[in-house]
């Protein structure tokens, strides 16, 4: 039987086009040959990284689990671990976390980035990092690292206009949020550009550009629980940040920023913030949340909350449904 979805409706089990349920969390979108590819943690099996793709936003097709506990590896340099299994553990697996993709236009790859941790606890505190040739194929594992030594937990990629790219992880028990410039083919990072909010124990990092300003989303470090977001704003990856401010409710209706999704239309752009909500006793069962973000004539962003919800890939609009 084939799904057809008008409307999504925030915080529901969502389905893919085959009836089963999307697992796609701490995910991350990339656009490519008219497709969206929304990529994200499966932990079902043995399994680490699902990919569904969609030409609306609404319907998604499964396509494959492109890292699994049997992905091929492939080093590229020493003092990286290739192991994606952990024999000391009753499923034998590792934890990736908050998996993002970027097209690498001079290498022609698709580069994917992500939180590695042993599957046991939290104390590897490492990136790892994947490549394809196609958006949806095998991933080859490269293994896990500690970017210039730093610990790094919640992360995000955020690819600039010009093609450069940043990784921004949690580090220093996170503490501190690092912003790396990455090489020219994303294999790694090149130069640590910030250390931002200092103390202020970000997570759940996620980066979109309106106009001439960049915006930052996280979250404070609360575990599976949700906790007040907040935003800074920026010229440039590189240039100084704003301090952090608050936006959406206490919790920000019980949701953690995984990435943000700019639709453009005939009509609009849309900036759609993208979430999730945890389920932090049955991981399995955690949810989606997306929500639009408005902003005043200064730039200030707004976020309010709303359970249903279509989005129009031509138009750009995000319609609010009753
Ligand atoms: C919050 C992070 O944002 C999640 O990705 C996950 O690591 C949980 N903490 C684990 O408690």
């Amino acid at each position: 039987m084939a799904y057809i979805n008008t409307k999504l409706e925030n915080g529901a089990i969502w389905y893919d086009t085959d009836g089963n349920i999307i697992h796609a969390h701490g995910g991350h979108m990339l656009f490519r040959n008219g497709f969206y590819y929304w990529y994200g943690e499966n932990r079902t099996n043995g399994n680490y990284v699902g990919c569904y793709r969609s030409s609306d936003l609404m319907n998604w097709e499964f396509r494959n689990n492109v890292l699994t506990i049997n992905s091929q590896n492939q080093p590229i340099r020493i003092r990286t671990d290739l192991s994606l299994k952990n024999e000391k553990n009753s499923n034998g697996k590792i934890n990736l976390e908050r998996p993002k993709v970027l097209f690498n236009e001079k290498t022609n790859k698709y580069v994917l980035w992500a939180h590695y941790e042993n599957g046991t606890d939290y104390s590897c505190a490492a990136c790892a990092i994947a490549t394809c040739d196609t958006p949806d194929g095998d991933f080859i594992y490269h293994g896990s690292f500690n970017p210039f030594g730093y610990m790094s937990r919640d992360c995000t990629l955020y690819q600039d206009c010009s093609g450069m790219a940043y990784f921004i992880s949690a580090a220093r028990d996170n503490a501190d949020l690092h912003v790396y410039r990455l090489t020219e083919d994303y294999m790694n990072a090149e130069c640590l550009v910030h250390k931002l909010w200092q103390g202020e124990y970000r997570e759940a990092p996620a980066v979109f550009r309106r106009e001439d300003k960049y915006y930052m989303f996280s979250s404070y470090c609360t575990g599976w629980a949700p906790n007040q977001g907040k935003y800074a704003a920026s010229d440039g990856m590189e240039n100084r940040w704003s301090i952090l401010l608050n936006i959406g409710d206490e919790t920000t209706y019980r949701t953690q920023p995984a990435f943000f999704l700019t639709v453009s239309g005939t009509k609009t752009t849309s900036y759609i913030y993208v979430s999730d909500r945890w389920d932090g006793k049955d991981y399995n069962n955690s949810r989606y949340v997306f929500l639009p973000v408005n902003f005043d004539e200064t730039g200030e962003p707004a976020m309010n909350y709303c359970e249903n919800f279509a989005i129009d890939v031509s138009t750009g609009e995000f319609r609010i449904l009753c």
